[in-house]
């Protein structure tokens, strides 16, 4: 079923612009227009997807869409947006981590719509959460075509949302720790990748198995008192949380933050 949003244009063809096309190749064929960088990317979509096309540059992305989507990286922000002009009829949907409603109503104008949103790689097999801010019906029937869409009327909660966000390297890190501990133990590469997976997803599925249980409960019940689990849980956490991961949670959020000009 295809969405109600038009054209979709994005601005900035990435990561993120790949994933979120290669998602909503599932389940619809609305037209999609992408920006000429990365070349690669946007070759690469153009030839798997006979709804995409290569724009001539960023204007002409903006020009043929309903829906502009954002997805340049925060630092270049402001030199791609200035330039552009948008139309009053347009809705613009940002992916840019740390840049405010209020910048984008102003560098977008006179775009009648802006929505923030965080999608995450996943989306591109149609899985996960995509918070988003402020709820708009549109960009919640696109996000829920490509997962679950998490609608936030709080910019300051929509900054918390996104900083877990940040987690996603950490815990491959995690995953990849116990791989490579069993690979420097002697165990072949390949079935020491295949086994960490298998428990990882595993666990990854206990949460829905188990509703009404909360994080912490199921950290006790996967572990037996004097166990080897208890060992592992002692040895890296305090107080049932992994502090250097607290940590790093708070400082994400004030670097969100601050990039709205909020300070802690
Ligand atoms: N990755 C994620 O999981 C994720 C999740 C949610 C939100 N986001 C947000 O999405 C945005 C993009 O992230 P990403 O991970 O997709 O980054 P990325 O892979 O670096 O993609 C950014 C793209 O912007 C292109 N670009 C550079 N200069 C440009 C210009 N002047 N005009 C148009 N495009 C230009 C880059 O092309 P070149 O390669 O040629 O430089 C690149 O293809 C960021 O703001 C990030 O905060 C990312």
């Amino acid at each position: 079923m295809a969405s109600s949003v038009g054209t979709l244009g994005f601005v900035g063809t990435g990561t993120i612009a790949a994933a979120m096309i290669e998602g909503l190749a599932l389940s619809g064929s609305e037209p999609i227009i992408v920006s000429p960088r990365n070349a690669g990317i946007a070759a690469d979509l153009a030839a798997r997807f006979p709804n995409v096309t290569i724009a001539a540059d960023n204007q002409a992305v903006v020009d043929a869409s309903d829906m502009v989507v954002l997805s340049v990286r925060p630092q270049i922000a402001d030199e791609v947006l200035r330039p552009l002009h948008f139309r009053a009829d347009q809705h613009v949907l940002s992916l840019i981590a740390t840049i405010s409603l209020d910048y984008l109503h102003e560098v977008t104008a006179p775009a009648a719509t802006v929505t923030r949103a965080v999608p995450l790689p996943p989306v591109a097999r149609g899985q996960g959460p995509t918070a988003m801010f402020p709820p708009n019906a549109a960009v919640k029937a696109l996000y829920d075509r490509l997962g679950t869409a998490i609608e936030l009327g709080d910019e300051s909660e929509f900054d918390v949302f996104s900083s877990v966000t940040a987690t996603m390297g950490a815990y491959f890190a995690f995953a990849h720790t116990i791989a490579a501990w069993m690979v420097d133990e002697g165990v072949d590469t390949g079935r020491a990748h295949a086994f960490t997976a298998q428990l990882l997803e595993g666990l990854g599925t206990a949460s829905r198995a188990t509703p009404g249980r909360d994080f912490a409960e199921l950290a006790d019940e996967h572990q037996t008192r004097g166990g080897i689990n208890e060992q592992v849980f002692r040895a890296i956490t305090r107080d049932g949380v992994l502090p250097e991961l607290d940590a790093a949670l708070d400082g994400v959020l004030a670097r969100l933050r601050a990039g709205r000009g909020i300070k802690d």
